[in-house]
């Protein structure tokens, strides 16, 4: 009797796994999506072969850039490397008769275009993904509608924590700045020697503030003392206050949490009023924009950033990537391509593998997702749908990054 009660509950136990096989935890007690069938692109395939064989038609995918306001230094870049994978994509024939059909909105850099966005692409395009927003700032205010409509969200440019706990619909292939920035600080420490800093950052914004909170916690870690921590708002233009203060203390670098425009005027502020070159600019994600130099001008000189791809990388596909994207737009890519660019590819191989336009079966196959060959590296995501690969450190010489080597 004892031995039958324990064969039922293993069977029980057994299938209940099996139901949840595939499944990543929701995380953030988000919410479970309430259409994971229906929603999108109307067109479940039940009948669908793995392979993209059974795909047909046109598959829309939505793309949510900040291609005016305040992230406009990143959204085009964004959109330009999208669409040259859309345009390989649908050419190769990868995803067999189907084509993918890219519907770009520009969210103005705000949390209100993100969610009008999302908006529009769920409800009347019938979107199966979205790619974006470019912000973590509007990825926070619309993420959660596409989680509640059971629509894949891949982020290509968040680095804030708390992205992907909005639910198990939330992917992205952005290292978070909890993963580069420990590295660049133990790093640049280690090359610099620097003990005393001043920090400055962004409070209103999520990106900002969580680099802030990660810097904190690395400088900390790193037995770096931080002797003033000096704050700004999206949009600020002066920062001589909080420079000539800084100047005061004599800092032996400064750790700026910012958006590139508004890093691009510190630097050039602070060394207006005369803080020298030896002192270094340490910063994040936000810097990792040409666009940093181009503002800057010599004043970003030495500027250090921890980034998620380097134009030089020997990762597959980079050097045709380069090249494709500088035929194409006359320009180099920066890191915002090549993580939009790679998170393309990731979602059409998801697509491909699910061999359906159900979000669900998508949902699942970008779970699924591993070793990947990408322009990031050979790409997975971890349980939390984050993503794994090895972080680098640039720096700005004669305006342009360059791989830190700790010799310069
Ligand atoms: N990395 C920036 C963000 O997450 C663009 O908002």
């Amino acid at each position: 009797m004892k031995a039958r009660f324990l064969m039922v509950f293993v069977i029980l136990a057994l299938l209940m796994a099996g139901c949840g096989a595939g499944e990543t935890p929701t995380g953030g007690g988000a919410a479970a999506p309430t259409n994971t069938t229906a929603a999108g692109g109307g067109a479940a395939e039940p009948t669908a072969q793995p392979g993209g064989s059974g795909l047909s038609g046109e598959i829309s995918i939505g793309a949510v850039w900040s291609l005016s306001g305040a992230a406009a230094i990143y959204g085009p870049s964004q959109k330009n490397a999208a669409e040259l994978a859309v345009e390989e994509i649908n050419n190769s024939g990868m995803l067999g008769d189907a084509k993918i059909r890219l519907i770009t909105e520009d969210d103005r850099s705000t949390k209100e275009g993100a969610i009008a966005a999302f908006e529009k692409l769920i409800n009347q395009d019938q979107v199966v993904a979205i790619l974006g927003p470019t912000l973590s700032n509007s990825a926070k205010a619309a993420d959660p509608i596409a989680q509640e409509k059971g629509i894949v969200v891949l982020g290509v440019s968040n680095t804030a924590s708390g992205i992907t706990e909005i639910g198990n619909f939330i992917f992205r292939d952005s290292l978070p700045e909890s993963d580069v920035i420990p590295n660049t600080i133990r790093v640049t420490k280690e090359a610099l020697g620097y003990q005393k800093v001043a920090v400055m950052y962004g409070e209103d914004d999520a990106f900002t503030k969580s680099g802030y909170d990660v810097f904190k916690q690395a400088l900390e870690d790193n037995g770096i003392e931080i002797l003033t921590t000096e704050t700004f708002a999206k949009g600020d233009v002066d920062f001589s206050a909080q420079l000539t203060k800084i100047k005061g203390l004599n800092p032996d670098a400064i750790v700026v949490s910012a958006l590139a425009e508004e890093a691009a005027n510190i630097m050039v502020q602070a060394r207006q009023l005369g803080i020298p070159e030896t002192v270094r600019f340490i910063g994040g994600n936000g810097f990792n924009s040409p666009k940093l130099a181009q503002i800057a001008g010599p004043a970003a000189e030495g500027a250090i950033s921890g980034a998620a791809w380097f134009i030089g990388n020997d990762t597959p596909g980079n050097k045709a990537f380069v090249e494709a994207y500088r035929a194409k737009y006359g320009s180099d890519p920066d890191q915002f391509a090549a993580q939009a660019y790679a998170g393309v590819y990731i979602l059409a191989n998801a697509i491909k593998n699910a061999g359906s336009k159900d979000p669900q079966a998508i949902r699942d196959a970008m779970a699924q997702i591993k070793d990947l060959p990408t322009v990031l590296g050979t790409f997975s995501f971890n349980e939390n749908r984050d993503p794994v690969h090895e972080p680098v450190v640039q720096v700005v010489r004669n305006g342009k990054f360059e791989v830190f080597t700790g010799n310069e």
